[in-house]
């Protein structure tokens, strides 16, 4: 986009105004740039004050920043000693009990449960007794595959009281990705639900936890269950324990075990280039004072607010933004079960009306969708509760933004489009609300500690034009970063610090305006991004060619107004197969059983041939054209083995032939 087609929003005035609300912790760009450059240039001053000012550490730290890109050693607040779920809940619950930490909003239309900090030390309390009775010890991981129920939270929480480390799976999750990722981390407990209900539909999460573990596939010694629906489910002896009656056993109070600031705290799995997904691991401190710190600036939390994000907590999004940065802060944090337009499309904004959100934070796919269907659902609310809203997950369309603006946050709310990822911890690329002037589609400036520069790809040297794409590194390391990847350092090295030597290596592309603002252009690898979740595309070739009549397959991301991407697929199958009779459809079946129904093929295109180079790799660039209509612009072909499989390829996508 040219400067000149960018409208450029001012901080609303009503935000800056006291008598209104409280006065943002940024009030002024100057601020803003002032705290940025000593958050850079003194990072030791900057984190180790506000560590001390955000947490509770049982022992101070004397270092607070250690090791570099270079190294792949990077630690932070390194003597340090603390626990993430004493600072989640103990100090809060201490000083004050009946504060409510979680509103959880069910499925169900009005079935709302509050959990207050006292009442929520109690159940982590219990919960992590449980686990201690079953031998789960510090530094042993707990997998967690569960809907967006509160006890997910105290899952999560009773892990991080112990020292486990916990690996929550999305529970969209198919039953062999769930396996492998126990198997990955090597849980010894599983916990789950026997069902899980969203937009009106149960989801089985115990028989998809049943068909993972197999009968002893893993190392999976006991499987925990929380009641949800009531629900018949087979049950394993010996194995399967009811949550309730484990709870009921357990002593109410734990002691939190003093962890040290660089001890794991959890690990998630992720998409990247390859097949196999990344177990990324974070660490205790750094991690939790990223959390807390977003939340504080970016969010621009205060007392009394009540703080809402969407995302599901199997994702980074739902762990550093529905759990731990509220949490940390002694927030009250809203636990969404249900869908946005369950019953109809109006549910977010009864929401927000509801419970008087004054933070909503959202993906644009979810915006899109509910634009489409019309301004009756969120005009008839009263969202006058809101300060900040805010997106994340894919690039913001400027009509979107505009939307958002406009009919949710009513021109008077700040719009942080919030860029990071799964690996970063917590947001690093965003406007702050009271200091930055907004531009659609532009995450804006860096967060306190983040540096970024746009790399030449090739060259790996910094880009100090304006409006030049290239990749975005970040040049310093800082607190909540990933550290590794579970059980495979080398890879973590490979993939982050060694692609651009001195630099974390993002895997999107981005340019800077003139005014520095970041436009973050998406992945310039081959991860694709469908509703704000990633997938790798050879993750999803790798399932295609389970399938035994395909004999090779290529995945790439096209463009989807709705979704952002979609994934095409383009299927060669082995001689002598009829691939007439319904082999898209098995396709189809086989992805969503192997990866989860998330990761549905929009289109299957199967193809006598794929364009190759003469060593037979797949020109997966030329599909990509191709589907997203840039046919006339393909680019030199004259390194296919057969150019003329390009023109057969065009008429079968654009003409179905
Ligand atoms: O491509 C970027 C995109 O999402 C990727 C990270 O995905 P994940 O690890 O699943 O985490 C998603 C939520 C933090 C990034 O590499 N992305 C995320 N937020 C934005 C974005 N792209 C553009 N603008 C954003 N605000």
């Amino acid at each position: 986009m040219t400067a000149d087609q960018v409208k450029v929003h001012p901080v609303p005035e009503r935000l800056l105004d006291a008598s209104k609300n409280p006065v943002p912790y940024v009030d002024s760009m100057e601020k803003y740039k002032a705290m940025w450059t000593e958050s850079v240039e003194k990072p030791d001053q900057f984190f180790g004050k506000l560590a001390n000012e955000l947490l509770t550490w049982s022992k101070p730290f004397n270092t607070v920043r250690h090791g570099s890109f270079e190294q792949g050693d990077v630690a932070w607040f390194l003597e340090g000693e603390l626990n993430v779920s004493y600072n989640c809940i103990d100090r809060h619950a201490l000083a004050n009990p009946n504060k409510v930490a979680v509103i959880h909003e069910g499925d169900e239309l009005n079935k709302v449960r509050k959990i207050t900090y006292g009442e929520l030390l109690r159940e982590v309390c219990q919960m992590a007794n449980t686990l201690k009775n079953l031998g789960v010890r510090k530094g042993d991981a707990v997998a967690i595959y569960m809907p967006m129920i509160p006890e997910a939270i105290v899952a999560m929480l009773a892990c991080a009281r112990i020292g486990a480390v916990h690996s929550v799976v999305f529970a969209g999750f198919s039953a062999e990705s769930l396996r492998d990722r126990v198997i990955d981390c090597s849980a010894r407990v599983v916990i789950t639900s026997d069902e899980g209900r969203r937009g009106g539909k149960s989801v089985a999460t115990k028989r998809i936890v049943d068909e993972a573990l197999g009968t002893n596939q893993t190392q999976v010694e006991n499987v925990i269950v929380f009641r949800r629906t009531g629900a018949h489910i087979d049950w394993v002896e010996h194995r399967d324990l009811w949550w309730h009656d484990e709870m009921a056993k357990a002593r109410s109070f734990c002691p939190p075990e003093p962890m040290n600031a660089e001890d794991p705290l959890f690990l998630l799995y992720t998409s990247g280039s390859t097949g196999t997904p990344k177990g990324i691991l974070h660490t205790t401190g750094g991690y939790i004072l990223g959390a807390a710190a977003t939340v504080k600036y970016i969010f621009d939390y205060h007392e009394g607010d009540i703080h809402a994000c969407m995302a599901d907590i199997g994702w980074v999004t739902g762990h550093t933004y529905i759990v731990y940065g509220p949490l940390a802060l002694g927030g009250t944090t809203v636990l969404f079960e249900s869908t946005p337009t369950y019953p109809d499309p109006s549910r977010f904004w009864e929401l927000i009306e509801k419970h008087k959100i004054t933070q909503f934070y959202t993906a644009p796919t979810a915006i899109r969708a509910l634009r489409r269907l019309g301004d009756q659902w969120v005009e008839k609310h009263d969202l006058s509760s809101l300060r900040v809203i805010g997106s994340v997950g894919e690039p913001i369309n400027p009509e979107a933004w505009d939307w958002y603006n406009e009919k949710v946050g009513r021109g008077q709310c700040a719009v942080v489009d919030t860029y990071w990822q799964t690996e970063t911890g917590s947001i690093i690329i965003s406007p702050l609300p009271g200091s930055h002037p907004t531009k659609p589609g532009s995450a804006t400036l860096p967060f306190f500690g983040i540096k970024p520069e746009i790399l030449d790809p090739t060259t790996g040297k910094i880009i100090e034009e304006s409006h030049e794409t290239g990749v975005l590194a970040i040049s310093q390391p800082w607190p909540s970063m990933a550290r590794s990847v579970f059980n495979n350092h080398s890879r973590f090295v490979e993939t982050y610090l060694k692609p651009y030597p001195g630099y974390y290596f993002t895997g999107d592309g981005a340019y800077r305006d003139e005014d520095g603002y970041i436009w973050v252009q998406g992945r310039v690898d081959d991860v694709i991004n469908v509703s704000g979740h990633r997938l790798s595309t050879a993750e999803i070739e790798s399932a295609l060619v389970h399938h035994g009549a395909v004999a090779e397959a290529a995945v790439i991301g096209g463009h989807d107004d709705l979704t952002g991407q979609c994934i095409h697929a383009f299927v060669s199958v082995r001689p002598n197969v009829d691939a007439s009779q319904g082999l898209d459809k098995e396709l189809t079946i086989l992805v969503r059983k192997i990866i989860g129904p998330f990761a549905t093929p929009k289109r299957i295109y199967i193809v006598s041939d794929h364009p190759k180079t003469r060593s037979g790799k797949i020109m997966r660039r030329i599909l990509r054209k191709i589907v997203n209509g840039e046919q006339d612009s393909l680019g030199d072909i004259s390194t296919l083995a057969d150019q003329s499989v390009v023109p057969k390829l065009i008429a079968l996508v654009h003409d179905g032939r």
